[in-house]
């Protein structure tokens, strides 16, 4: 697997998952969890962000702190992109929050855009692509199409649950992505559903399945 993969090993996280998965899980614990496995994996995957020197003065004496460089864009892919981006909007609050949207055409497995508001010119150097699920994986690349025209100078993939045919299809399309994900299931079924997999991720956020 390429290094940019990085499937994540934390065991709160497989713990997590588990209980994503559960089909008896309501809507509102499945919201809960995306929240919770979502600031874990923005964790991980924040790890080479550049920091500046910055001053503090402590109740005791002035030290040297640091403080995150560069401005962060999260973007969430809609619909199922919208329950990773609280969590991760409350570890990083200065960051902008660019929303994507994008279906899927059911016969095709094709992404149809319909919702882009991106200003001309880039604001953020950047971009955290939020969805939780990475299938054929053309939804995630059209939205790091999206960000790369826009001019996005550095892009992540962070999502919940990928097939393989996901991984490879996204790696082939944006090599340079880093892509992070909690966990690499078995296969696509011929729905373009993930197995094991946890359903519609959509419809189990929403309570519309
Ligand atoms: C889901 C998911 C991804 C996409 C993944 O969205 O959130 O965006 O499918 O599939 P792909 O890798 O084959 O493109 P969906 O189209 O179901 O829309 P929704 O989030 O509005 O329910
Ligand atoms: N979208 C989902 O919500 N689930 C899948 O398994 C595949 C695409």
């Amino acid at each position: 697997m390429s290094n940019l993969v990085h499937e994540s090993q934390h065991p709160l996280v497989k713990h997590k998952l588990t209980k994503l998965r559960d089909k008896n899980t309501t809507p509102k614990k499945f919201r809960e969890l995306i929240r919770e496995i979502s600031i874990l994996l923005a964790y991980e995957a924040t790890r080479d962000m550049a920091l500046e020197p910055t001053e503090v003065e402590t109740p005791l004496t002035k030290t040297t702190g640091a403080i995150l460089k560069e401005q962060i864009g999260l973007v969430p892919v809609l619909r199922a992109g919208l329950g990773m981006v609280e969590g991760v909007w409350e570890m990083m609050p200065g960051s902008e929050v660019w929303h994507i949207g994008l279906f899927r055409d059911e016969s095709t497995l094709n992404p149809v855009q319909y919702y882009n508001k991106l200003p001309t010119a880039p604001t953020v150097q950047v971009c955290l692509v939020l969805d939780p699920m990475l299938a054929t994986g053309g939804s995630a690349a059209a939205t790091i199409d999206i960000l790369k025209k826009w001019g996005a100078p550095r892009i992540k993939y962070l999502g919940i649950i990928a097939a393989p045919e996901g991984i490879e299809a996204l790696h082939t399309a944006h090599p340079d992505v880093p892509i992070h994900i909690a966990t690499i299931d078995d296969h696509l079924n011929e729905t373009g559903y993930i197995v094991p997999g946890l359903g519609d991720a959509g419809d189990r956020q929403f309570g519309t399945a």
